[in-house]
């Protein structure tokens, strides 16, 4: 387990750079910089975020900034996700994106076994441990996560040999929840990176099918058209209800669908 500092390959919408000047109307509450947003209001947080219309700020080209770092930085500092995410203490704007599958289909509750694949920088950690208090949560990355309380983090990656044990020990069981979000570098080359992504997913899937309860759930960041199908006939065999969903904290331009499915039948089928 390991609790280091956050990486510096942010994912998609990682939180940092927007100043506090620039806010705006504000949603929620300021919370502790490091540890779990409090219980309430967690619904109006996510719906706060939605009507946050900041006003638009400019990058201007500066020296030793690429093209590309400059769209990077003025998409952050106008997303009202990364803005909202920032002031209610969520490591990632990727949080949103939990909060609004888990309002849409209930998937978190007290007390249950998580585990969060991709875990870092953490936001969907903090947002099981918000949503399901008492709930036994293991996040795994490659990257050091930040502590976060009520979880904790294996640094690693979920396709190592040791790590189905290692996850059923810290949970004391198998879990209710497979969680991932996990990405790949990309290239840059579209086909590349999609055959990167569904790879991932692939193996998350037949990872969770090893280390799931019957009745438990898995949700995965898939893309483009969603799961391709030898991967939805595999969802659809284990589990009795499979959803693909856009979350509103999705980026429209990005490709990224997750898949959500419920109802874990038990028992895999060899493959
Ligand atoms: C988009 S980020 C996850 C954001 C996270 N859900 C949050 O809200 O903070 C994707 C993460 O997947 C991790 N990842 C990619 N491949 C992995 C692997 N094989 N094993 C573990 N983690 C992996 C990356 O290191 C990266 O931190």
């Amino acid at each position: 387990m390991t609790a280091n500092t956050p990486p510096d390959n942010k994912p998609e919408g990682a939180t940092t750079t927007t100043p506090a000047t620039r806010q705006g109307r504000v949603p929620g509450r300021p919370l502790r910089a490091s540890g779990t947003p409090g219980v309430r209001d967690s619904r109006a947080d996510d719906a706060a975020a939605r009507t946050l219309r900041p006003k638009t700020v400019r990058v201007k080209k500066a020296r030793g900034k690429t093209n590309a770092q400059v769209r990077w930085l003025q998409r952050q500092l106008n997303d009202p996700y990364v803005q909202a995410a920032r002031l209610q203490g969520w490591r990632s704007r990727a949080a949103f994106k939990l909060l609004e599958m888990d309002d849409k289909y209930g998937l978190l509750k007290p007390g249950m076994k998580v585990v969060d694949l991709g875990a870092a920088p953490g936001g969907w950690a903090q947002v099981a441990a918000k949503r399901a208090p008492g709930a036994r949560i293991v996040g795994v990355d490659l990257l050091p996560v930040e502590p976060v309380e009520g979880a904790s983090f294996i640094e690693g990656d979920f396709m190592d040999d040791t790590m189905p044990a290692q996850l059923e020990a810290l949970l004391d069981g198998k879990a209710d929840l497979v969680m991932s979000d996990m990405a790949p570098n990309t290239t840059g080359h579209p086909g590349t990176d999609h055959i990167r992504i569904m790879g991932l997913t692939e193996n998350a899937l037949h990872f969770a099918r090893d280390i799931t309860a019957p009745g438990g759930a898995f949700i995965a960041k898939v893309f483009q058209g969603g799961a391709e199908k030898t991967m939805l006939d595999q969802l659809k065999r284990d589990y009795a209800t499979v959803r693909h969903v856009k979350p509103p904290a999705s980026r429209k331009e990005s490709r990224e669908l997750y898949v959500v499915a419920t109802g874990f039948r038990g028992q895999p089928n060899p493959s």
